[in-house]
């Protein structure tokens, strides 16, 4: 069952799926040869190169967001595709995150945060008066760079989402729903026999499993993902890129990060952001290995940000 988010006159739901992408070559790039000069050999590998990336997801246009007189954002338009992994970079304060939270509404927790422009969630506008942002919260869940399990059990962190949308009639049913989502999230096998201690008392790395275990619960389509592995060793975030490589085949995914090495590794789209400005985005072969803009290739190598 997926959750409507809009609450439309029809009953109309605002989904829509397309086919699974195929799995692709996982063959390792090395950057075009006229960038490699430029870059000497500083460009970090693209592990998912040439992704036939799947149908418009979220389509921006004109996006602008102000906080109170400051504006963040400018006139950002972009197409997100589904079953893909679209990766934001760009220097710290350049919108990233603003960007992301217009995906989900989270600007509007915001006191004097305004969004102008549009969001079209498959074809429909997200701010439109009929949607219900508690459900389109659901929709396009959100993981965050430090892992916020409830101070609850793991069980009951996973099945709060599902209880409080009403997506299931028997305590059977719920289980159902935890242990799936616990596997879809790779924890699973990690924690099936404590199920009923505190998520708080997981390692980071799970923790943040835990969040993405709770977010996929309610039937997400789109997960956002903003510096999810920031607070995470190494291990951790390799699970976690792993987990998201997985994830990408159901879902449409954003992650925000600074690793060039990451962005590189698990998406196959990027977008990079300057100044409030989304400078470009393409293929993340490209933008890795040929960008078009100067500003993309220095913060790429390294030489600002
Ligand atoms: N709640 C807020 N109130 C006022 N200004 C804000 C708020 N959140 C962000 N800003 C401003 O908006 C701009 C963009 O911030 P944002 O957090 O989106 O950047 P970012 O690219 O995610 O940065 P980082 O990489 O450091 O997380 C910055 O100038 C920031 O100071
Ligand atoms: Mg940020």
């Amino acid at each position: 069952m997926k959750l409507p988010f809009f609450r439309s006159p029809d009953g109309r739901e605002g989904g829509g799926s397309a086919d699974p992408t195929e799995r692709r070559d996982e063959s390792v790039l090395t950057p075009a040869p006229e960038a490699a000069g430029v870059m000497a050999g500083r460009v970090p590998e693209v592990k998912s190169p040439s992704a036939p990336a799947g149908p418009t997801k979220i389509a921006a246009r004109d996006v602008s967001v102000f906080y109170g007189d400051k504006q963040a954002l400018y006139d950002v338009s972009l197409d997100i595709p589904d079953k893909t992994v679209t990766a934001f970079i760009g220097p710290s304060g350049c919108g990233k995150s603003t960007f992301l939270r217009t995906m989900n509404r989270m600007n509007d927790t915001i006191q004097g945060c305004r969004v102008t422009g549009k969001i079209l969630m498959d074809g429909q506008d997200i701010n439109a008066r009929s949607v219900d942002p508690v459900l389109l919260r659901a929709q396009v869940g959100m993981v965050f760079q430090k892992p916020n399990p409830f101070p609850k059990t793991i069980y009951e962190n996973v099945a709060y989402g599902p209880r409080i949308h009403g997506l299931t009639t028997s305590k059977a049913e719920l289980d159902g729903i935890v242990e799936s989502s616990l596997k879809k999230a790779g924890l699973w096998d990690e924690v099936a026999d404590r199920l009923h201690s505190p998520g708080t008392g997981l390692s980071g790395g799970q923790q943040q499993r835990l969040v993405i275990a709770r977010a996929i619960a309610v039937n997400p389509e789109v997960i956002l993902m903003d510096e999810p592995c920031s607070a995470l060793d190494p291990i951790a975030t390799a699970r976690i890129e792993e987990l998201i490589d997985e994830l990408r085949e159901r879902y449409c995914i954003v992650i925000v990060t600074h690793s060039m090495a990451q962005a590189a590794r698990v998406s196959q789209r990027t977008a990079f952001f300057h100044m409030g400005r989304l400078v470009e985005h393409g293929n993340t072969e490209e933008i890795f290995t040929n960008p078009r803009e100067r500003r993309t290739l220095d913060y790429i190598t390294g030489r600002f940000g």
